[in-house]
Order: C-alpha cells, then sequence, then structure tokens
C-alpha cells in the first residue's frame, strides 16, 4: 500500500484505532472519509479536521451498506483502499441462554458486516491502481480471550476470510492488495480498556502499525511486537502457555 494519494474509507471511524488511522493517514496526504453510526461525532470530527469527510453507515445493516456504496461511487470515484475496522467486543457467558443476542450481535457487525462490506465495495476498488482491502482483526484471532468468545471467533473466520480474499483476488488478477491488522490490547473503549495499563497505548500502536506498513508496502499482515507472542503461538509450540495467560489475564 501506497502511504500517499489514496481515497480511503474506514469503517468504524469514529472512535479509537479507526480515528487514529484516519488522523493520521489524512494527515500523510490521504483523502480519508470516516464511516460510523454516530453521527455526531462524525460530524466533530469532520468540524475538526477539514478535509476528512463522514459517511453515517452501519455495516450490520445491509441497506444502510447498499446506500453507502450508493455515495460512495457516486461522491468519491477514486476510492482505492477500504479499511474494514468497525467492530465490537463484550463478554459473554456462554453457560446463560438468555447471552445468545450477544454472540449474533458479534456476528452480525465483525463477520457478516465486514463481509458484506467486502461484497458492497470489491466492485469499486477492482481495477484501481494501488486498491488495497484492509481488514482489521485481531491477535485474539490467533489464541482466543475465553471471556469474549464470540469476538474471538468472529477474528479467527476474519482472518480465515482474509487469506482466502487475497487468494481470489490473486488468481483473478484484479489488483488489490489484502492486508490484514492484528492488534495485540490496545488502549480503546472496545472493552473498556482505555486506561489499562497492559493494553498498548493507541499511539503507540499506530506509529508502530503505520512504520510497519511503510517498511513493507506489500505486506500481508501487519503485527507489531506486543501481537507477535500471540499470532506465533500455534506456530511455536507455546499455544497452550499463551491461551492459559490470556485466560488469566
Ligand atoms: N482496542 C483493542 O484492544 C483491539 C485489539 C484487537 C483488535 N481490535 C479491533 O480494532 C477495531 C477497532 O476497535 P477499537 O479498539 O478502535 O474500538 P472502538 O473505539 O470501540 O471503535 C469501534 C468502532 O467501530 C464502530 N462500529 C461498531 N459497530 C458498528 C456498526 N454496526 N457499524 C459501523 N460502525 C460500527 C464504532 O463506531 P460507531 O459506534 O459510531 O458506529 C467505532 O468507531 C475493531 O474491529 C476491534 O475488534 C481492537
Amino acid at each position: 500500500m501506497k502511504m500517499t494519494g489514496n481515497t480511503i474509507l474506514i469503517t468504524g471511524g469514529t472512535s479509537g484505532i479507526g480515528l487514529g488511522l484516519a488522523l493520521r493517514l489524512h494527515e500523510a496526504g490521504n483523502k480519508v472519509v470516516v464511516a460510523g453510526r454516530r453521527k455526531e461525532l462524525l460530524d466533530g470530527i469532520t468540524a475538526e479536521h477539514p478535509g476528512i469527510d463522514g459517511l453515517v453507515l452501519d455495516i450490520a445493516d445491509p441497506d444502510s451498506i447498499a446506500r453507502a456504496r450508493e455515495t460512495v461511487a457516486a461522491s468519491y470515484p477514486g476510492l482505492n483502499v477500504l479499511v474494514n475496522n468497525a467492530g465490537i467486543m463484550l463478554r459473554e457467558n456462554l453457560l446463560d441462554p438468555a447471552e445468545l443476542p450477544v454472540a449474533e450481535d458479534h456476528v452480525a457487525t465483525n463477520l457478516l458486516g465486514t463481509i458484506r462490506m467486502t461484497y458492497a465495495f470489491l466492485p469499486l476498488l477492482a481495477g484501481k491502481d494501488d486498491a488495497v482491502v484492509m481488514n482489521v482483526t485481531s491477535a485474539l484471532a490467533f489464541v482466543p480471550y475465553p471471556s469474549t468468545p464470540t469476538y474471538s471467533a468472529t477474528k479467527a473466520a476474519l482472518h480465515s476470510f482474509s487469506e482466502s480474499l487475497r487468494i481470489q483476488l490473486a488468481g483473478a488478477d484484479a489488483g488489490v492488495q489484502v492486508i490484514e491488522v492484528a492488534p495485540p490490547g490496545v488502549r480503546t473503549t472496545l472493552l473498556g480498556q482505555e486506561d489499562n495499563e497492559h493494553a498498548m497505548p493507541l499511539d503507540d500502536f499506530l506509529t508502530q502499525t503505520l512504520d510497519l506498513l511503510r517498511e513493507k508496502p506489500d505486506a500481508k499482515e501487519l503485527v507489531v511486537e506486543d501481537a507477535r507472542f500471540i499470532r506465533d503461538a500455534q506456530a511455536n509450540g507455546s499455544y497452550d502457555n499463551v491461551l492459559a495467560m490470556i485466560t488469566s489475564s
């Protein structure tokens, strides 16, 4: 992915990692459109950062995705980068039948929402120069956090989906790069970890992630140092220890 001169749509751009990426990429000389459900946040961001545009989008709602696609196709014909970053993360007790809706919401947003976004926006990207789909998964795609079982499962599925997407796009010679970002715990409001000292400060995460991309523009995965022990656990034989560690954290 080139670092400047792109037109980028970032889902979940109203807060946390998505907003952070939006500000950094805008500053680096890209046209950035941030998307999310909270219009008041979008309005605040666009007022404070002239040049960044806002788009109301609920990725759990197919009609909202269809409307967003029409708006983007008409207003941003140069779109060449889609960042699938929007997501939710909640704790879940699998032994309580009343919590099934929590699981369903994760699948509808994190997994089905991202898949629907991909189907809707790929036709706008295919054939563009320097086209990219960037999927924000999680280190928990590789070793689950048992307190957030469906969240972890959606991220494992998104890792798998990203792998297949990359292969299909390469097979079709579509010229679209697929980049997976697998963050460790980062201080955002996602699971109320904004003050958690064990999570990475957001600015450090953004700096390290964009440095990795600058060093390796054709990267398949962006995994900062703090996430490597989880990402590599299966391959290096430490899976059971890492799972035990995450379980007790
Ligand atoms: N922070 C971490 O520790 C961490 C670690 C690994 C992976 N991640 C991943 O990073 C991504 C961003 O999370 P974050 O930490 O930055 O959390 P965050 O601050 O809570 O941001 C989540 C974003 O997703 C958006 N969103 C949620 N549901 C949506 C929907 N149905 N439609 C459209 N947008 C929706 C929210 O915007 P609205 O509410 O305005 O819609 C918000 O902008 C997520 O995919 C998360 O799984 C985070």
